[in-house]
């Protein structure tokens, strides 16, 4: 099993190039099962998530043509309906192949994927959402079992909870259901709003996109044609760099990006004495004369990300007085909190809120990735520690950033991949 050597304390300098977005690709890969062509996605990270869907696709019968940034993917020919749990157990965004596997063929299965290091996380908004537009839905030896023999019928969704995945199954579901579709409480997150351009532009007629309200006219099963696209950049990729660059105090421009994805991030960033230089596709982070204290609460877009917690409570850890950290998404979002104190923060759990103490001097230590994001916090925290941090289990980190540790190397970090 690889781990990550860090020697810190470290500053960094220069220019990073962010990948095309993890949860972009996801859903836009799910799509491909729409069309009636083969699809070009360019702009691809080059992860560990997406090749996992990949599989699940080519499993399913569809035709793959991987190259490192790009992919075309076929799926005219796929007859089989089953994704199977030795993949869905794996990676819980496999559950975004049900909408448009149940609106073409009528029928599917789909392993629950089960819980998660970061909590429950429930599938019950998709499956009714589903059931209201006319499927059958059973629970059978840990398999979703979806029928809908007539196809899906358009119907009026409210979603309970905003969510992020189950819109995107849900608009999959609609682009090829019967009638008009509409969705109040919709996600507003820019990768939702990709998947509805790219629907959009292959002739699905769909209003409201980037608001709380979509509605969608399905084509009663007739497949779309798709033209090629590009990924949009990845902001929690971005949102990661921005805070190395914090809390190394450092001067970095992060390129290739859209600004306009990272303004809670920004924000917080500049609430904490950064200033930063703004630009048409890239991002400065310059540093700050000293670190101020912030406090954050984790909720949809475009409020701050969840997704971006673990780094800014790390960066908290530097700044002079206390922070609080209130996460209102996932249950068990502060696994990484145990391991920060390892490094010698100060750190106090209570409910869903995490009290940091400013400004201490970390150390080294061993440390174990326990998510995705959780696994780039550690990281950052290493850069700033005193002496060697191993960093265990990155099979987390290799799920959604694209070669961290060479990006990290450009910029000066003194960083390594290494074999236990
Ligand atoms: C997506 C992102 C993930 C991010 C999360 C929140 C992808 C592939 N993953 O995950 O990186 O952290 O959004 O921004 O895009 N819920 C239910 N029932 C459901 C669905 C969700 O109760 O049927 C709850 C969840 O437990 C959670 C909240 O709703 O508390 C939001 O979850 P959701 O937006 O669905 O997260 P994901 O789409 O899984």
């Amino acid at each position: 099993m690889d781990y990550l050597q860090i020697v810190g304390p470290t500053k960094l300098t220069g220019s990073v190039d962010i990948s095309g977005a993890k949860n972009a690709a996801l859903p836009l890969i799910a799509m491909t099962l729409l069309a009636k062509n083969e699809v070009t996605l360019n702009n691809l990270p080059n992860v560990v998530d997406i090749k996992t869907l990949i599989k699940l696709l080519s499993n399913l019968g569809a035709t793959v043509d991987l190259e490192k940034e790009s992919v075309k993917i076929n799926t005219c020919s796929l007859t089989n309906t089953k994704a199977t749990y030795d993949i869905v157990k794996t990676m819980r965004a496999s559950i975004l192949v049900l909408g448009p596997l149940l609106s073409r063929f009528g029928h599917c299965e789909v392993s629950l994927p089960g819980g998660c290091a970061i909590g429950q996380r429930p599938i019950d908004l998709h499956l009714k959402a589903l059931e209201q537009m006319g499927a059958e839905i059973s629970i059978q030896a840990g398999y979703v079992l979806a029928k809908a023999p007539d196809g899906l019928k358009g119907a009026h969704i409210v979603f309970d909870k905003i969510t992020v995945t189950g819109t995107a199954n849900i608009v999959m579901a609609a682009a090829l259901a019967k009638g008009k579709t509409i969705i109040t409480n919709a996600a507003l997150e820019p990768e939702v709003v990709q998947l509805c351009e790219v629907l959009k532009s292959a002739g699905i007629s769909i209003d409201g996109i980037g608001s709380s309200e979509l509605i969608i006219y399905g084509t009663d099963r007739r497949l779309v044609e798709i033209e090629p696209f590009h990924i949009i950049p990845d902001r929690i990729e971005a949102g990661t760099y921005m805070c190395a660059a914090a809390i190394t105090n450092s001067e970095v421009t992060i390129n290739k990006i859209r600004p306009d994805h990272l303004e809670a991030v920004s924000s917080k960033l500049e609430q904490m004495g950064f200033s930063l230089e703004v630009k048409d596709t890239s991002i400065t982070v310059k540093p700050a004369e000293s670190i101020k204290a912030v406090d954050i609460i984790t909720q949809e877009f475009p409020a701050f990300p969840t997704d971006m917690q673990a780094q800014f409570l790390t960066l908290c850890t530097q700044a002079d007085g206390v922070s609080i950290i209130e996460e209102r998404l996932f249950e068990n979002r502060f696994m990484h909190v145990s391991e920060l104190q390892r490094l010698g923060a100060d750190i106090k759990l209570k409910g869903n809120s995490a009290t940091v103490a400013g400004k201490i001097d970390l150390v080294g230590a061993d440390v174990m990735a326990t998510d995705l994001r959780a696994s780039s916090a550690l990281v950052l925290a290493a850069m700033v520690a005193k002496g060697t941090t191993h960093v265990h289990r990155i099979y987390h980190l290799d799920r959604g950033y694209v070669e961290l540790e060479k990006k990290l190397q450009k910029l000066g970090a003194n960083i390594k991949r290494l074999k236990e």
